[in-house]
């Protein structure tokens, strides 16, 4: 069954693979916008699932849409109106949706939510996020830096502000695809050692630097995210804040890194506070080229856990 875990789940050969089918998919696309023939329609009769349990925008509209150019069928459903939320176990919402899709997608909260669904569910499912990672979202980011650098192996990846689950899967996928990352961030707030030791083992340089100066030099990509993830209790606002200030990407950052830096943020994000709008909006910005490239890659996706 290929479910789609994690990126440290799945074999390298097997990304590379999505990557550049994402790819293939994207020009095909934009050709077909201008008179080209059809796109194929490998999803034909197929149903996709797409469960929510936290908010989204670009998840939700990207995998419905994917879904759709594909010529399959979507249900998007969310977690607190399902029995789901009622007291009904994953394991029998597994089985009982695995009756009628060929797919479920699931964004939740505790990782283990994801991993009891995979388990009882006899058709592939998909994480779209839980509190501990996000590998949508990096397959997206990836296929985005190689369209506009080329290829990322061995190029420096610098992660500023909190080691959350988004960031997660940046060092998963270090340690798959060979790009070195650093960690800039407060200690209070450093990725899973379990993690970076992986990727350690897989030959990838992890560092960790906690003066943005230093740490950005040379970068050739710098992403930011959110100080308090949807996971984050509201408590802790300020505090993640206070720590989490001296990090803010801003246009001196930008300089201090040079003109071959890239920007990206997977979005929602917070302008003024993680990142300002002048990065946000400026010329090594890629974030609404990442936004878009979260469908395509999701295409690819779905295509190598469905097969098709
Ligand atoms: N980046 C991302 O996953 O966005 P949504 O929360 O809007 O889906
Ligand atoms: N780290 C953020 C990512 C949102 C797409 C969160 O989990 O809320």
């Amino acid at each position: 069954m290929n479910h789609f875990l994690d990126i440290n789940k799945t074999d390298i050969t097997d990304l590379r693979q999505m990557i550049d089918t994402a790819g293939a998919m994207k020009t095909a696309r934009a050709g077909r916008l201008k008179g080209l023939p059809d796109d194929a329609q490998p999803l034909a009769g197929h149903m996709v699932a797409l469960v929510f349990e936290k908010p989204s925008t670009r998840t939700r509209v990207s995998f419905d849409v994917g879904v759709r150019q594909m010529g399959g069928q979507t249900m998007v459903l969310s977690g607190g109106e399902m029995q789901l939320g009622h007291g009904e176990t994953i394991a029998d919402t597994a089985r009982v949706l695995s009756r009628y899709v060929d797919l479920i997608m699931l964004r939740t909260f505790a990782e283990d939510t994801l991993l009891e669904m995979a388990e009882h569910a006899t058709v592939p499912v998909i994480n779209g996020l839980t509190d501990r990672s996000h590998p949508c979202q990096i397959m997206a980011d990836l296929m985005t830096y190689e369209e506009h650098r080329g290829p990322i192996k061995g190029k420096k990846v610098v992660w500023t502000g909190d080691g959350n689950n988004v960031c997660a899967s940046f060092v998963h996928a270090a340690g798959k695809f060979g790009f070195d990352l650093t960690f800039c961030g407060p200690e209070q707030l450093d990725p899973e050692r379990v993690f970076v030791e992986e990727a350690r083992k897989a030959g990838s340089k992890i560092e960790f630097d906690r003066d943005i100066w230093s740490a950005v030099e040379g970068a050739d990509l710098i992403v930011a995210d959110t100080w308090v993830s949807m996971h984050d209790a509201q408590s802790t606002r300020e505090r993640r804040h206070n720590l989490l200030r001296p990090y803010q990407v801003n246009e001196d950052v930008m300089a201090a890194a040079g003109e071959q830096a890239l920007f990206m943020h997977c979005l929602p994000a917070h302008r003024g506070e993680e990142v300002t709008s002048a990065v946000m909006d400026g010329p090594q910005s890629v974030i609404f080229d990442e936004a878009e490239n979260r469908l395509h890659a999701q295409k690819a996706i779905l295509r190598w856990c469905l097969g098709v």
